[in-house]
């Protein structure tokens, strides 16, 4: 696979370190990796020799395996850290875990922390390329380029497209890294959810629009991606309740008629069902939720390849 761009040695921490030519040209890697994957399920020999460090302190089953997966498809050595079994149980700092795995031999680090930041502070004691699999509120860039390329391949582009997303904005770092990525494509994004879920700074750092009214927001919408209701952050006080939030901002049959005929339905997951989505949207002939997942391997096998300068 040719591709104008050398990300080798770089990191990803966020989207805004990336040009728009850049996330294009990762785009289109990802796209050569699915038509890939679709002729031929046997292992590429790309990254034969190399050993990636899957580094998660939080929960998680799409970023962590389909990473996992997609470094395994292309013959890397993967080597998985989970906070509760390992030695930081017996008060190993963050600091001396990197030292250890490092001594190792990793040569990519994908982290996922509670902690923003923490992608940067492996790279700073690790000197390897990291990859940020979500930090805290901050940012979660490869979901939002599976995102990003599930629109771009059904649709040809994001250029003038409307995109409205629903939910709990305030704790949602996907949400932040496909606003820097969907505006750099060009499309028109317009967040939506309670007041006390919605930061109404967003415009003026993102150039998005802010809305409160969910008819409103989806209005003329070509894409409609819902956000988990964060419902441990219930005991904040942030919404009176639930039901109150299922009320006024569920996507349903009902409410998704408001946006464009046959608008594409999207989530990031884990889901709620049945609070900020029904199942008659979600497993609807119109959702591509299940299709962002299986594209997320192929996004991630184009990021590990161009990152690690795999050989075609
Ligand atoms: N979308 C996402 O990050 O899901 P996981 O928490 O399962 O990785």
């Amino acid at each position: 696979m040719q591709s104008k761009f050398n990300l080798l040695g770089r990191n990803l921490f966020d989207l805004d370190d990336y040009s728009t030519d850049e996330i294009v040209a990762i785009l289109e890697a990802t796209q050569v990796m699915k038509q890939i994957n679709l002729r031929d399920y046997k292992k590429l020999p790309t990254l034969k020799g190399k050993t990636v460090c899957t580094l998660f302190f939080e929960n998680s089953t799409r970023t962590r395996m389909s990473f996992e997966l997609a470094a395994s498809r292309m013959s890397a050595d993967v080597v998985s850290f989970s906070a509760e079994t390992s030695a930081l149980a017996k008060g190993e700092s963050l600091q001396d875990t990197v030292y250890t795995l490092n001594a190792m031999g990793i040569d990519l680090y994908i982290v996922r922390h509670s902690c923003p930041g923490s992608p940067q502070l492996v790279h700073k004691h690790s000197s390897k390329p990291v990859i940020n699999a979500g930090d805290g509120r901050h940012a979660h860039p490869t979901q939002a380029l599976l995102d990003i390329f599930s629109i771009w391949e059904r649709l040809g582009s994001l250029k003038g497209l409307r995109i409205a997303i629903v939910g709990d904005v305030t704790h949602s770092r996907v949400v932040r890294s496909n606003l820097i990525g969907m505006k750099k494509l060009g499309a028109e994004v317009v967040v939506c959810g309670p007041r006390t879920l919605v930061p109404g700074y967003l415009p003026e750092i993102y150039g998005c629009e802010v809305e409160y009214d969910l008819k409103t927001a989806l209005k003329n919408a070509d894409v409609v991606m819902g956000l988990r209701m964060q419902i441990e952050r219930q005991r904040e006080g942030l919404f009176p309740g639930l039901d109150e939030y299922t009320r006024h901002y569920v996507l349903s049959k009902e409410t998704i008629r408001w946006a464009k005929k046959d608008a594409l339905i999207m989530h990031p997951g884990p889901m709620n069902r049945g609070i900020e989505i029904l199942p008659e949207i979600a497993d609807s002939e119109q959702s591509l939720i299940l299709k962002q997942v299986a594209n997320g391997v192929n996004v991630r096998m184009a990021i590990l390849f161009l990152m690690l300068g795999g050989k075609a």
